[in-house]
């Protein structure tokens, strides 16, 4: 028998929260699992799958080898279907789904053995931080720090009129090579402008306090460096606040840039936006998005 699970797509770092702070989004990978008779079968369908692989590679298979060892599970074959529904190499979280995803699957075929902090932790432990595999697990805005072992965190509902509006380039950006373009040293002034953005956009969110987001959503640790890779960046979030976002960053480690806005100002900043894209002719997809 197969078992199935629907994870949700994530941004992470909302600006300043660089590897701690994430949030659910309504997109969804799904993903069916079962034992067979021998081998490994992976089937891939939807969002980009071209680009997922079907062998020992696959990320979802890895995650699921993961709870195999770690519960003692034997198994002769093993099948996955994987019905993607969340873009590949765009900061949307589709790695920390697919993680997420061939854990709780391979957990379940195990019998339920890890709990469901086990699972957040070793999940954290394959991505190295939290930030996406909390939310994609947990649903909802999560506010974590993994300290190598343990990953300690909060978690908030944020209310569905709040909109997240993803703009996604076609073109795909590994967040291997988007994070090596960060520097090895950062200004103590950075970090100190940091910690106070990154503090602010927590209590700004758990409390409603829409309009600190601008602010709260300031970056000095990661934006400025990967927009060399993202030459539409700056233009875009001149023109996402300009149109009355809240607030606009990188959502993860890009490509994808995300403004969160009331509904009435949905339809400017998809506009505002989208100009910036079309008048550099790059091709891109819009979704429009809230809290999971
Ligand atoms: N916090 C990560 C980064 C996002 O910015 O590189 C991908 O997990």
């Amino acid at each position: 028998d197969m078992v199935k699970v629907r994870i949700p797509a994530s941004s992470a770092n909302l600006g300043p929260g660089f590897d701690c702070i994430g949030v659910a989004l309504n997109l969804y990978t799904e993903i069916s699992m079962g034992f067979i008779e021998e081998g490994l079968l992976i089937e891939v369908s939807g969002e980009d799958y071209k680009e997922i692989e079907t062998t020992e590679d696959n990320l979802v298979y890895k995650a699921a080898k993961r709870v195999f060892e770690k519960t003692e599970t034997q198994y002769e074959g093993l099948k996955i279907e994987i019905r993607n529904g969340i873009p590949i190499g765009s900061g949307l979280g589709s790695s920390a789904a697919a993680i997420i995803g061939g854990m709780l699957a391979a957990n379940e075929l195990a019998g339920g053995i890890l709990t469901h902090e086990e699972i957040l932790d070793l999940a954290a432990s394959m991505e190295g931080h939290a930030d996406n595999v909390a939310p994609a697990l947990n649903g909802g805005l999560n506010v974590t720090v993994f300290d190598g072992n343990t990953t300690y965190y909060v978690k908030k509902e944020l209310e569905e009129e709040l909109k997240f509006i993803a703009f996604t380039p076609k073109k795909l950006l590994k967040t291997e090579i988007a994070r090596s373009m960060l520097p090895q040293k950062i200004d103590f002034k950075d970090a100190v402008f940091n910690a106070g953005r990154s503090s602010l956009l927590t209590a700004a969110l758990f409390s409603g306090r829409y309009d600190l987001l601008k602010i709260a959503s300031q970056d000095m640790l990661h934006q400025k460096y990967r927009s060399k890779l993202i030459p539409e960046m700056h233009a875009c979030f001149e023109k996402a606040l300009e149109a009355g976002a809240y607030s606009v960053f990188l959502s993860g480690a890009g490509p994808t840039i995300m403004a969160i806005c009331s509904e009435d100002k949905v339809d400017t900043v998809v506009e505002g936006v989208g100009s910036v894209y079309t008048s550099m002719e790059i091709d891109y997809r819009v979704y429009k998005l809230h809290c999971e």
